[in-house]
């Protein structure tokens, strides 16, 4: 097979959800779909989201489950599908942001009942801001829940989208019947509630079959033809270009505990999503057919295992061939790396390959080499946009409590940004470290394994900051060195050396913004 043909193969995508919409389930019951699994409940999920802020043991664990299900591949039909596991924990969005980073297209899960809730909204603006084409999945239509058109114009107006139905319930809940194939103009009826395995529906093609009548009823043909023609007047019709730009997106409706309408999705998603199309670098954008090998490391995953302090970083494969045993060029630190055991990942196995194509994510053992962002290419000195850091939400003074254990801890703490589970500024008052995270829970896991990986003890220390805003300016004006006078108690570099202002409330920032108006104040390092 060629390059194009196997770069057309393949789908790389990421499923996001609020918590408990069913992004767990949906996954599993694509693998199910796919033959992937035989069986639902294979896959392990990745609860950490359940798990109660102070229970970090139980983190660590799922830190290492969620290795293998990182990436869930499997093929369906002629397609090679990557899934990318985003941690539904609000604590590791940046784990998640990042992800997105390195998927070519989006499905987006909703629960019936609760409708568009906080972190898709998070989640969807983030990939808004990158043009991502995104497919809504409506989950647990067994369940009572709210009216069809009610949730689409919820889902408009709260993610700015431009919806179009793929597909439309009969009835929802007790009364839930089966699903309308707008896409493909078929009905699924869906007989009992076989959770496990699949083939539990029958499917008609015309709305005017008598068995469909004798088994849904008259009156519910007749509200589902209202509805489809109320839905060809309201909405657009679908189009591939505007799915494709991010302009619009398609809907499907469902339940993935009860494999209602995942067939359909799946379906559908292989035939209308991207397969990995060209990609910014600073200098020039890198166009997957071209033959020298790019990738970009997106995720570093530490080794669960302190007596060998190896990691995995994956790296989605942007142009050309990865080959095992060849040397690339590791841009950032300008020397060449050779790689005899890069990982690939079938279902929730991982197994040693010999050659990945674009699209595909590699795992890549590092003793500490690599970190987020790194671009490794075949010889070309080129770095691929676009994996920001955001402002974290908490912030605290690290110290080191075992003096003895200075190296340690310092070593301990980069490698651990270089992950990202958190943040380093160091304050240019006086060059202590202050670390900022997503979430309250990454502080306890940072402590935890400073500890057992680096030997390393450490205690925090509160301090007031509210954000970190990464500073734009001519360094030569004198608006620039006034700013700097000012408010040199609350400026920090980070790991970059990058200027950070560590303001200490909202109002500080807005007065900063005011005051400085030939300042800009970024919430994101990337700008
Ligand atoms: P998440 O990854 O988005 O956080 O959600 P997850 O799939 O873990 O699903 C959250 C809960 O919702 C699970 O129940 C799951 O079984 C349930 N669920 C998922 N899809 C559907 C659906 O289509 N219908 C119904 N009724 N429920 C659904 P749980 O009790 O929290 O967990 P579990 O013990 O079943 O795993």
């Amino acid at each position: 097979m060629s390059l194009e043909e196997e770069i057309k193969k393949r789908r790389t995508f990421g499923i996001i959800s609020h918590p408990d919409a069913g992004k767990t389930t949906l996954t599993e019951k694509l693998l199910l779909f796919g033959g992937a699994i035989n069986i639902a409940g294979a896959v392990k999920s990745n609860k950490i989201k359940k798990t109660a802020a102070s229970d970090f043991m139980e983190i660590e664990r799922q830190r290492g489950i969620s290795v293998s299900t990182s990436v869930l591949a499997f093929n369906y039909k002629d397609k090679k599908i990557n899934i990318l596991d985003t941690p539904g924990h609000k604590d590791f969005a940046e784990d998640t942001y990042r992800t997105l980073t390195a998927v070519d297209s989006v499905i987006v899960v909703i629960d019936v009942a609760k409708g568009v809730e906080e972190q898709t909204e998070k989640l969807v603006e983030v990939c808004r801001m990158r043009q991502i084409p995104i497919i809504v999945f409506i989950n647990k239509l067994d369940r009572e829940g709210k009216d069809a058109f009610d949730l689409l114009d919820e889902i408009e107006k709260k993610l700015a989208f431009s919806v179009t139905p793929l597909s439309f319930p009969i009835g929802i809940g007790h009364n839930f019947k089966g699903i309308y194939n707008i896409y493909k103009k078929n009905i699924n009826i869906y007989r009992n509630h076989q959770k496990q395995t699949i083939g539990n529906k029958i499917t008609f093609d015309s709305l005017h079959d008598q068995e469909l009548e004798s088994i849904i009823g008259k009156k519910d043909i007749e509200i589902l033809k209202e509805e489809l023609e109320l839905i060809k007047g309201v909405y657009p019709l679908f189009d591939k270009n505007s799915y494709l730009k991010g302009d619009l997106q398609p809907v499907f409706f469902g339940s993935a505990l009860n494999n209602y309408g995942v067939e359909d999705l799946l379906k559908c998603f292989v035939e209308i999503a991207p397969f990995p199309l060209p990609k910014h670098s600073e200098k020039r954008i890198v166009d997957p057919k071209e033959k020298k090998f790019s990738g970009f490391i997106f995720k570093i995953h530490a080794n669960m295992d302190p007596n060998h302090r190896n990691r995995l970083a994956f790296v989605k494969i942007v142009s050309g061939t990865f080959n095992r045993n060849t040397p690339y060029f590791h841009v950032r630190n300008n020397k060449n790396l050779k790689f005899s055991a890069p990982n690939t990942f079938f279902a929730e196995k991982k197994e040693i390959v010999d050659i990945s194509y674009p699209g595909d994510i590699v795992g890549l053992h590092d003793s500490g080499n690599f970190k987020i962002g790194d671009t490794l290419t075949s010889g070309e000195n080129l770095n691929f946009k676009g994996i920001p850091n955001f402002s974290p939400e908490h912030f605290r003074y690290i110290n080191n409590t075992n003096p003895m254990k200075a190296k340690q801890l310092a070593k301990g703490i980069s490698q651990l940004m270089d992950e990202g589970i958190a943040q380093l500024f160091i304050l240019n008052l006086n060059g202590r470290k202050v670390i900022g995270t997503v979430g309250a829970l990454q502080f306890e896991v940072i402590q935890y394994r400073l500890l057992h990986e680096y030997g390393a003890e450490c205690d925090y220390e509160n301090i007031n900051i509210y954000k970190a805003c990464w500073v734009e300016a001519d360094e030569e004006s004198s608006s620039f060195k006034n700013f700097r006078r000012i408010k040199q108690k609350y400026l920090a570099h980070d790991k970059e050396g990058k200027l950070v202002f560590l303001s200490d409330s909202e109002f500080s920032l807005k007065m900063a913004e005011t005051n400085f108006k030939d300042l800009q104040f970024h919430f994101t390092s990337e700008f």
